[in-house]
């Protein structure tokens, strides 16, 4: 059963600091839960300073723990589940894994302290001030340095719900075969997260990558130790190459190089 889970927030008017409630709403059970979240006062708003990955400078905003608010929707669910999925105003989807989020600290934030419009001024990737209302997912870039070694991943903005899902689920066509390994499963994960913003197999994915299983699969005209090499250091074969290899913050890097590559041969196609 899908559920999923709007949320709005309110801004008090007429107030020079914006207090804010944020709703939830589970249409699927089309519950009261809603109510019970607010006021039972287990969600409460704080202010949190980040440093902003668009802007490049510390931002103060108003928002509300992100365990909080899906603890308040789904109980304890969702830390069972893959993936949420934020889905932005125009549909736009971004998926954040499940185990980023109980590892990390990150906000639904709905105001900034410093100025009442709910925008950015960005100066990456170029300069533009971009509207972010309703709901803002800021992590805990100023304390947390694995968080902010990664940018601006895992910041979506224009937020109007979020949902449950699997790996599977959001990333369709991606998905090794239900009885692969752990090893193969794990390497998914990885992929989805490191790769298939570039590469596609099968036409599933990224398009700034060639594309990794067809006709044939990489790792059937790639020798694996070299494959590895490659996936961990893409200068040391190719000169000047525009693939980055695979982050350096990775934890367990080598171990999830190999992961990828399990993956990648669990994909290839029957002879
Ligand atoms: C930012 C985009 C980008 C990301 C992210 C990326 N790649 Fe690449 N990859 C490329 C580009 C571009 C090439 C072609 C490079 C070249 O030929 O010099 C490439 C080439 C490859 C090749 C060689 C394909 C062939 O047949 O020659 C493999 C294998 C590969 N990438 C695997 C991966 C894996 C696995 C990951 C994730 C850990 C990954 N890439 C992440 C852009 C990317």
């Amino acid at each position: 059963m899908k559920r999923t889970l709007l949320i709005a927030a309110f801004l008090a008017a007429c107030k020079s600091q914006p207090t804010a409630l944020v709703a939830f709403a589970d249409r699927a059970n089309n519950t009261t839960k809603l109510d019970v979240a607010v006021e039972s006062g287990k969600v409460h708003a704080e202010a949190v300073t980040v440093y902003e990955p668009y802007e490049l400078r510390d931002v103060t905003f108003r928002g509300v723990p992100a365990q909080a608010v899906l603890d308040s929707a789904y109980g304890e669910k969702w830390r069972k589940s893959e993936v949420i999925s934020l889905v932005a105003l125009d549909g736009y989807t971004t998926t954040v894994p499940v185990s980023r989020l109980l590892a990390h600290k990150a906000w639904f934030a709905f105001a900034r302290t410093d100025r009442t419009d709910f925008v950015l001024d960005k100066k990456v990737p170029k300069a533009e001030t971009v509207a972010i209302a309703p709901v803002y997912l800021v992590w805990d870039s100023v304390h947390d340095a694995a968080i902010r070694a990664e940018g601006d991943y895992g910041w979506p903005y224009q937020l109007a719900s979020v949902r449950l899902t699997t790996f599977a689920q959001a990333f369709p066509g991606l998905a090794p075969p239900e009885h692969g390994t752990s090893e193969a499963a794990e390497g998914f994960a990885l992929f989805t997260r490191y790769c298939a913003t570039c590469h596609s197999l099968d036409g599933h994915g990224g398009k700034v990558g060639p594309e990794l299983n067809a006709p044939h699969n990489v790792t059937e005209y790639w020798q694996p130790q070299w494959l590895h090499q490659w996936i961990d250091n893409p200068q040391s074969i190719r000169k000047g190459t525009a693939m980055p290899g695979m982050p350096a913050q990775v934890p367990q890097r080598q171990k999830a190089i190999a992961a990828v590559i399990a993956y990648l041969q669990a994909m290839t196609h029957g002879p």
